[in-house]
């Protein structure tokens, strides 16, 4: 992370979105209402991305994806490959999702896959990591947060890459983590990237919303906010956008 980092508002729209009220939410949007130490990024799902791709960019806003298959190409029915991901203007990817770990199955071997093929078709990944309430009751964080960025073992550093530390107990339930386990998750986070070799942003993630995301975005470590539920409007994810702008580090 050579030079000023920029912190990044990446919406994760997941299964949510229909073609009308998308390109209503855009239309709301500020133009380039962002400051040049905060990029904005919106991951709608696959239905959208042609139709979004052009609109956001003149909002100045990137285009991401929120999965993909690991071939670039073939007889997988069903799959979406990297290529067609940037065929439809997506800089980002979200991979490791816990969401995709949980409820799909996805593990290190697949997502190891899978930023391998989006590296390789010039896709940023955004790599989710998190624990679950059990992990982190029983003192384990540190330890399934290692063994999830170990995927990263044998890639080389140069690689471009976001990742995003959710705490899997904070998505979606309207509980964030206190800035003191934020801080201090993150601190441990960017210190394994680094043994790895790796220097990236590392994104926080979890019940992110307008009321609290200065003091969250405002921790040390945190380089950008992965928010679900609250980007779903275009007021609220203005309000974030508001909010990263307000904090200079
Ligand atoms: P949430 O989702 O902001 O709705 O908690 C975050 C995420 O899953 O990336």
């Amino acid at each position: 992370m050579s030079g000023s980092v920029r912190c990044l508002i990446a919406g994760n729209w997941k299964m949510n979105g229909l073609l009308a009220e998308s390109l209503e939410f855009v239309r709301q949007l500020a133009d380039n209402p962002a400051p040049e130490h905060v990029e904005m990024a919106l991951m709608p799902p696959y239905t959208l991305l042609y139709s979004l791709s052009a609109p956001l960019a003149d909002k100045g806003v990137r285009l991401g994806a929120q999965s993909v298959f690991y071939e670039h190409g073939g007889a997988f029915t069903g799959s979406i490959s990297p290529e067609m991901l940037r065929d439809t203007g997506c800089h980002y990817v979200i991979l490791g999702h816990s969401e995709r770990r949980d409820i799909i199955g996805e593990g290190s071997e697949l997502i190891l896959k899978k930023l391998n093929a989006s590296w390789e078709s010039g896709l940023e990944p955004i790599l989710c990591i998190g624990e679950h309430l059990d992990e982190r009751e029983a003192g384990r964080t540190n330890e399934v947060l290692k063994d999830q960025l170990s995927v990263l073992a044998s890639v080389p550093g140069d690689r471009a890459l976001t990742v995003a530390y959710e705490p899997v107990w904070a998505i979606g339930t309207g509980k964030t983590a206190t800035t003191e386990q934020i801080t201090e998750t993150h601190a441990f986070v960017h210190a394994e990237l680094k043994r790895l070799g790796h220097d990236c942003r590392v994104l926080y993630g979890g019940s992110v919303n307008p009321a609290n995301a200065r003091d969250i975005l405002a921790c040390d470590g945190v380089n950008g906010a992965l928010v679900g539920g609250a980007s779903l409007k275009a007021d609220s994810y203005m309000a974030l956008v508001e909010a990263a702008a307000s904090v200079n580090k």
